[in-house]
């Protein structure tokens, strides 16, 4: 689903989070693991208002595993606790509410010692369109929440889902905009479908792809299309364009006059990207962020 932001949607979107931040203790930030910092909020500190929060990064199988870590080290670095899942098969999401206990202990021991009954720590999910916050919230229920409100005639309040004994979600997830304004940030969206390609250059957001690949994942291009000669600079847009059409002619995208044609090529390879044929890939580095 693409969802144009305007500027009453960012503000709609903000407050909601910011009354939803009363009735919890933690915020959950997701990110896609393949593009950390383009799947962000640009102003998630402010709108979080210094509230507890872990960083999880979803995604994780499709993300180069090297690159995860240094992001993970990343965030670590900047204060932030961290970690990466797979909402799809489950992998390390039955760890965040281990987490999340780990990152309120203060809290929990707060009130032990007032005598009170620790209670079930709450939390929400926000996070840009598309990182997987409807998927995360089913793995972690156990259960398909969205099927309920689903129901005609039933209308769908929100509710606590219980997560083991000691953490509580809300069922509906803080939806936020990411950062319009770097042209590369789209881009980088468009990579992993998170945005349409309607919106963009079908075609530019494959050189963006190709690019990001040829200097950093070379021998997996390579591989996939049968490609011989590497790019001499990767920077420059002219041999990306070449490798572009080498690709296309390895898959016969031709047209009339034997020209290739680059709109059905970049269509394959973005196809190919998206579903993990290149193998795992992280299309941006927290060494490299620009
Ligand atoms: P949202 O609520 O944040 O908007 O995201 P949602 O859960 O709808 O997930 C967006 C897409 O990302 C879905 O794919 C979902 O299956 C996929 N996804 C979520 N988490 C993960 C993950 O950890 N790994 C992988 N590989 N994919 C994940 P879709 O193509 O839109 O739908 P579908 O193919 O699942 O039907």
């Amino acid at each position: 689903m693409t969802i144009q932001w305007f500027p009453g949607h960012m503000t709609r979107a903000r407050r909601q989070i910011q009354d939803k931040l009363k009735l919890i203790d933690i915020v959950i930030e997701l990110l896609d693991a393949r593009v950390p910092m383009s799947s962000r909020n640009p102003m998630i500190d402010e709108i979080l208002q210094g509230k507890p929060r872990l960083i999880v990064m979803n995604k994780a199988d499709l993300a180069d595993p090297r690159a995860t870590d240094r992001w993970i080290s990343f965030f670590s670095d900047q204060g932030h606790a961290c970690m990466a899942v797979d909402s799809s098969t489950g992998t390390k999401v039955m760890e965040i509410p281990d987490r999340v206990k780990e990152l309120l202990h203060d809290k929990i021991s707060r009130m032990i010692g007032k005598g009170m009954n620790p209670r079930a720590m709450r939390a929400l999910i926000v996070g840009i369109p598309n990182v997987g916050k409807s998927t995360l919230i089913n793995r972690l229920a156990g259960r398909n929440i969205a099927a309920t409100g689903d129901r005609p005639g039933v209308t769908k309040g929100q509710q606590w889902i219980k997560v083991g004994t000691e953490m509580e979600l809300l069922d509906t997830p803080g939806i936020l905009w990411p950062k319009f304004e770097d042209e590369l940030v789209g881009y980088r969206l468009a990579m992993t479908g998170a945005i349409k390609e309607q919106i963009l250059n079908i075609e530019d957001i494959a050189f963006f792809a190709v690019r990001v690949l040829a200097q950093r994942y070379w021998p997996a291009l390579a591989e996939r299309f049968g490609l011989d000669t590497p790019p001499k600079d990767p920077e420059d847009a002219d041999e990306i364009v070449r490798v572009m059409e080498d690709i296309g002619r390895k898959r016969g995208c031709l047209l009339s006059g034997g020209r290739v044609n680059l709109e059905k090529a970049s269509g394959i390879i973005l196809r190919e990207l998206r579903a993990g044929k290149f193998g795992r890939i992280t299309l941006e580095e927290p060494e490299r962020i620009n």
